[in-house]
């Protein structure tokens, strides 16, 4: 017997979104499912590899292990929102240009991570990057190369900051 559904209402990249789905019902499939946003992956559904994260409220949360219904009313960007119609934003670019990413699966949840991580540390030094991504897995790239990007990332970013 399904349960008896309850009201979502969300700001998910800007836009806002109301739906119907049951109180189980996880953020990560609410994403993926009702918003046919699927840049957000799910790996262990655990909340152990962080494909899943997203920010929630401007802060990364693993949207594997939270209900859509307890995040009523919230603002959430995903990794399709963070450079929306434009050009990449620039920790997507350093990603790219340091070859950061194989299969890709566990990327957005890099980045989420890597764009918070880089508001709060814009200039860290490469012990403070390894321990800011401790909580994201990947299989493929052996993180060496995603060390450079976020390092590289902040570069851009600070750069950015002072043109603006
Ligand atoms: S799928 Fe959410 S942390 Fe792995
Ligand atoms: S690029 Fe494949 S898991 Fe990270």
């Amino acid at each position: 017997m399904s349960a008896k559904k309850v009201t979502v209402r969300m700001k998910v990249n800007g836009k806002d979104y109301v739906r119907e789905v049951e109180p189980r019902y996880l953020m990560a499939d609410f994403l993926r499912h009702e918003l046919q946003l699927t840049g957000t992956h799910i790996g262990c559904e655990h909340g152990v590899c962080g494909a899943c994260t997203v920010l929630i409220n401007g802060k990364t949360g693993r949207s594997c292990l939270q209900f859509a219904a307890a995040l009523d009313g919230a603002e959430i960007t995903t990794v399709e929102g963070i450079a929306g119609d434009g050009p990449l934003h620039p920790v997507q670019e350093a990603f790219h240009d340091a070859h950061a990413l194989q299969c890709g699966y566990c990327t957005p949840g890099f980045l989420m991570t890597t764009i918070e991580f880089l508001k709060t540390n814009p200039e860290p030094d490469r012990d403070e990057i390894q321990q800011a991504l401790t909580n994201n897995m990947c299989r493929c790239t052996g993180y060496v190369n995603i060390i450079d990007a976020v390092e590289d990332a902040a570069k851009r970013l600070r750069e950015g900051a002072r043109e603006a």
